[in-house]
């Protein structure tokens, strides 16, 4: 086998390669003058197989379209099987229609990451777990719930509740809960439109508890915001724990993770985080 990194997040395959204890297989990436994208695998991969990690995350079009061509190179190299370790799978979001003639873009992606080579998909805590039905090629759903509920156990917190922003992350927030043995709080979001998240209600008991919101990702932090006010006007321990898969943190939402009432910030290294987005309160764990 081979482990190939695009150039989205070379940190993370380098550790992943370091866990194997094998080295980064060997490939230039370069642009031409016009900004078209150059690929060559240096060694030969006939036969190989293949794994390529690329976090499809910001500049997205840039990392996808790289991360095509590096499967098409794969594919007419020979490679024997062609693995896409995607951490974080850019466009989840737009999984269905919700309006009238909008794109189901998720399953655009799929289709162009099969048609470029895929054999296999390693995925990571996919915004809707549905989206592996958007593959006729195998889908291994990873989740990060494992480390992070590991990393939160060894804080010992008492009296605590884990919270799920809306419905959707239910599941996820359950299994932490269950790991922690705590119950778990629900709160009731909607999107009055793009980007902007309301939390106009709760279900669960949070007074004088201490929180840990968890959220497959945070892109803005409307999401956190709004629910750490719904918290705070509930009674909660005004010092919560906020954790995520994905940290996107797009627009507002370092300052908005910068609010007092949060502790700790738990994230992942799905996604790579930039020097300026780093506070003394973030914590990353390492899913490599
Ligand atoms: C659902 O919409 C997702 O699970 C996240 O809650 C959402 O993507 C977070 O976005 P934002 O941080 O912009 O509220």
């Amino acid at each position: 086998m081979a482990l190939f990194s695009g150039t989205a997040h070379p940190e993370l395959a380098t550790a992943v390669a370091q866990n194997l204890g094998i080295e980064l297989g060997p490939l230039k990436i370069t642009r031409f003058p016009d900004s078209e994208i150059y690929i060559k695998f240096e060694d030969s991969v006939r036969g190989t197989d293949a794994f390529v990690l690329q976090p499809t995350c910001a500049p997205i079009d840039a990392n996808l379209l790289e991360l095509l061509i590096l499967l098409d190179a794969l594919k007419r190299a020979s490679a024997n099987s062609i693995s896409v370790v995607l951490p974080y799978y850019g466009y989840a979001r737009q999984e269905k229609k919700d309006r009238p003639r909008e794109p189901i873009t998720a399953k655009l992606i799929a289709n162009l990451l099969v048609t470029a080579g895929a054999d296999r998909i390693v995925a990571m805590d996919l915004h809707a777990d549905a989206i592996q039905g958007f593959f006729d090629i195998p889908v291994d759903h990873l989740t990060a719930i494992g480390a992070i509920s590991d990393y939160l156990a060894t804080k010992n917190l008492e009296n605590t509740v884990v919270v799920s922003p809306d419905e959707g992350r239910v599941k996820k927030v359950r299994k932490i809960a269950s790991r922690l043995h705590c119950p778990l709080a629900v709160g009731y979001k909607f999107r009055p439109g793009h980007g902007i998240a309301e939390i106009s209600g709760l279900a669960g008991d949070v007074k004088g508890k201490t929180c840990i919101v968890y959220d497959d990702m945070i892109s803005t932090g409307g999401s956190i915001n709004e629910i750490i006010d719904m918290l705070i006007a509930s009674g909660a321990n005004p010092e919560i724990y906020v954790a995520c898969t994905h940290a996107v943190l797009a627009g507002p939402a370092v300052q908005r993770l910068s609010r007092p009432e949060i502790k700790e910030l738990i994230i992942t290294d799905t996604i790579p985080l930039s020097p300026e987005k780093r506070t003394e309160k973030t914590t990353v764990i390492s899913v490599s």
